[in-house]
Formats: structure tokens, C-alpha cells, sequence
């Protein structure tokens, strides 16, 4: 449990990404209330249908990495954790709960005070929080008062202001900017920026788009389950591999549902012990006994099954099999071996060449076929001079499916 004081500032919102505009009010909240720890919450799933946001792991980490110059900003991963739409209502019941007689205000723009008759269970949330409005220089500051003087005398409200810079910025003209392909280094922190150009999570909008709700809500789900299995350096590289594994899924044929599944699973066991993931690999082949590398593959599969309840043979083996591949891989298999290693995040050179190879855009169907099989023995090769050069020895299952393959 988080030790938080007295009092806090809640300062919520999708972070879809965290932006200057964000950072401006956190920065003049931790300004105007100097003792308050500041709680940045990031959404789970929104009270409302609303568009499709990106996976919470990119949205909780532009968050941190923007506030981290900021030693009394914790961000929470209670919403994205809890089950079902989050309501703040909610989350200031559960804190409070948490956390007896704390005392907390829900940091905001100006909106919010002619919104917040719209929020669920409104009467209960003002019973419950006091407000912190940021005030933008003096532009809003007549209607604002004036609302908040009718919510005072209305709902008892407890309400007051504090001052902030006049920019503004919203997270809508950002994804913009991003969807297009453009830099939108001038409203996004640094770090934030060089976490959004690494990954590119933004340039995935169409393939998003394209997948059925449920198998959306589903892989969301998976993924907000991985906080308990993974750290942050591993599940950025994970949802990455998931994207690009949705996009190959895509253009290969695959069910997304399938692809985006064994994608989000097959690192899983990845930072359990070498003696956990032994006893998780009981069918796992010699050699892979032999090197603790390749053990987390078979761990995961095995996890998958119990703890995910994943039945999906073909899914199965794209986890089992996802660092050496194996001869007659199916089409899911090489996507998933691929996406594992051609990620965004990934260091090596040379990548662009297999991704190229990979999409096989505009070609006819056996022609995608070619076109992702000379893609999985570029990356063999790829793997087998890395190996070399670090000495290690090529797993045979690799060897035989790249003779097959080339
Ligand atoms: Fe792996
Ligand atoms: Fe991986």
C-alpha cells in the first residue's frame, strides 16, 4: 500500500497520450498544493463507449515518464486493474476506503464544473472529493465562478482554483498529428516523444479500427492482466510485438483475435525463475532444457493454457515456438515469430528489410505466402549471425525449419 498523506489531488484521464497540456496542470497542481502527493489516474474503460484507445501499458508509461521529474506525482493503476467501466465515483469510494480520512480533490479544467451534472452518482462525488479547477489566465475565470458559485450553493460543493499557463493542447489534436505520421515533438514531454517515435503506437489506427469489438475487448483485457506478470520494459515490447502482429495478421489472413492472443502471451513467463519455467516446460525438447533462453516459450504456452484459458492448438504453439520457430510453422507461427523479433523496439539493424518483406503489401495471396517465408529466413539469418557472434549454439528446430524455408 502507497503511503499518501493527508491529502491528495486525483487528477484522471485516458493519457491517450500524456501531453504538455496534461503536464501543465500537474505541474501547476504540484505548485499550488506543495504537501499533496498528486495521483495521476489513468483509465481502464471509460464510463462511456468511446473510440478505441491505445493498450493501457503505452498510456500508464507516457504518464510516468512525463511526471518523472516530479518526485510527489505517483501514477495509479488502480482503474486500468479494476474490472468493468471505471467511474470516479468509483475510485474516490475505493480510495477511500484504502485510505480512511484521507482527504481528496479531483484536480480538473474548467469543463468539468459544467460537465459534472452529467457524471454518475454527481451528488455522491461532491460529497465525497472537494474540486481544484485550473484556471487558464483570466479567459474562463467570470463563467467559472459563476457555475461554481451555483454547484456551492446547489451540492454544498466544495471548490477552488488555481492558476495555470494559458496553452492549450488537446490529446485529439495530438492523435492527429500522429495518425498522420507527423511529429508532434512541440506538445508532447521529451521522453514522451521518444516513447511514441520508438514504438509508434498511433501508426496502428486502421488495423485497430478493423477488429471486432469483442476480440478488441478481449485482447484489452489480456492486456491489462499482464501488470501482474511483466514489467514495463517487457510489456512495451509485448503490445508492440501485438501490434505488428495484428498488422502481419491482417494482411496474411490470420483472425486478430488469434494473432493479437498469442502475441500479448508469449513473453509470460519470461521473468518467472529458470526453475519455474523448467517445471512449466515438462514437454519442452531436450534442447531446450539444455538452455534456459529457449524454456520461456513452452512456460508461456503452458500459463497461457491454465491461467488464460487459451485452448487455440495453433496459438498454443505460436507461444510454444515463438524464439526458434519449427519446421511447418503455420502462418500464425511465423507471424509471431516475426512480430517478436521485427518490433519497433527491437535495436537491430536491418529489420526494415524483413518488415518489408513481411507486409507484402498489394500482392496476391501465394504471393504473400513467398514474400513471409523469405521474411522468416532473413530474420533466421539474422538470428543464427547474432547467435554466432555471441557464441551461442543455433537450436536445431531453427536449423531445420530454415533449410525447409530457403
Ligand atoms: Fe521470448
Ligand atoms: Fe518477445
Amino acid at each position: 500500500m502507497l503511503s499518501l498523506g493527508a491529502s491528495i489531488g486525483l487528477f484522471g484521464g485516458s493519457f491517450d497520450p500524456f501531453h504538455n497540456g496534461h503536464l501543465e496542470i500537474v505541474e501547476a497542481a504540484v505548485k499550488a498544493f506543495p504537501s499533496d502527493k498528486i495521483l495521476l489516474m489513468p483509465v481502464g474503460q471509460p464510463p462511456h463507449k468511446s473510440r478505441r484507445l491505445s493498450f493501457s501499458t503505452f498510456r500508464v508509461e507516457t504518464a510516468r515518464l512525463a511526471t518523472e521529474h516530479l518526485p510527489q506525482v505517483i501514477v495509479s493503476k488502480r482503474e486500468i486493474l479494476s474490472p468493468g467501466r471505471n467511474y470516479t465515483v468509483d475510485t474516490i469510494e475505493s480510495l477511500l476506503q484504502e485510505y480512511p480520512g484521507i482527504k481528496i480533490k479531483l484536480i480538473s479544467g474548467s469543463d468539468f464544473l459544467f460537465t459534472v451534472e452529467e457524471w454518475s452518482r454527481y451528488e455522491k462525488l461532491m460529497s465525497l472529493a472537494s474540486f481544484a479547477i485550473a484556471l487558464r489566465g483570466d479567459a474562463d475565470l467570470g463563467e467559472s465562478k459563476q457555475q461554481a458559485d451555483y454547484l456551492q450553493k446547489r451540492y454544498n460543493a466544495a471548490i477552488e482554483f488555481f492558476p495555470m499557463k494559458s496553452t492549450t493542447v488537446s490529446a485529439t489534436q495530438v492523435r492527429e498529428i500522429l495518425w498522420a505520421g507527423a511529429s508532434a515533438s512541440q506538445l508532447l514531454p521529451e521522453n514522451v516523444d521518444n516513447l511514441v517515435k520508438l514504438y509508434r503506437p498511433y501508426s496502428y489506427k486502421k488495423v485497430i479500427e478493423d477488429i471486432d469489438e469483442s476480440s478488441w475487448q478481449k485482447l484489452n483485457s489480456i492486456e491489462r492482466r499482464l501488470f501482474e506478470y511483466l514489467g514495463t520494459e517487457r510489456r512495451l515490447h509485448t503490445v508492440s510485438t501485438c501490434l505488428l502482429a495484428l498488422e502481419l495478421a491482417a494482411i496474411h489472413n490470420v483472425p486478430a483475435l488469434e494473432a493479437g492472443t498469442a502475441a500479448l502471451l508469449h513473453d509470460l513467463a519470461k521473468e518467472l525463475s529458470g526453475g519455474e519455467q523448467l517445471a512449466y516446460s515438462n514437454d519442452c525438447l531436450n534442447i531446450e532444457e539444455r538452455n534456459p533462453v529457449l524454456c520461456h516459450g513452452p512456460a508461456a504456452a503452458y500459463l497461457a493454457e491454465e491461467q488464460f484459458e487459451v485452448r487455440s492448438e495453433d496459438v498454443l504453439n505460436a507461444i510454444q515456438y515463438h524464439t526458434t520457430g519449427r519446421p511447418g510453422m503455420s502462418t500464425l507461427e511465423k507471424i509471431i515469430f516475426l512480430a517478436d523479433k521485427i518490433e519497433y523496439g527491437r535495436p537491430f539493424k536491418d529489420l526494415d528489410e524483413i518488415r518489408k518483406l513481411a507486409f507484402a503489401e498489394g500482392l496476391t495471396a501465394s504471393d504473400k505466402k513467398i514474400y513471409l517465408d523469405r521474411a522468416v529466413c532473413r530474420c533466421y539469418e539474422e538470428v543464427f549471425a547474432a547467435l554466432d557472434r555471441s557464441g551461442h549454439e543455433i537450436c536445431p528446430l531453427s536449423k531445420e525449419a530454415y533449410n525447409i524455408l530457403k
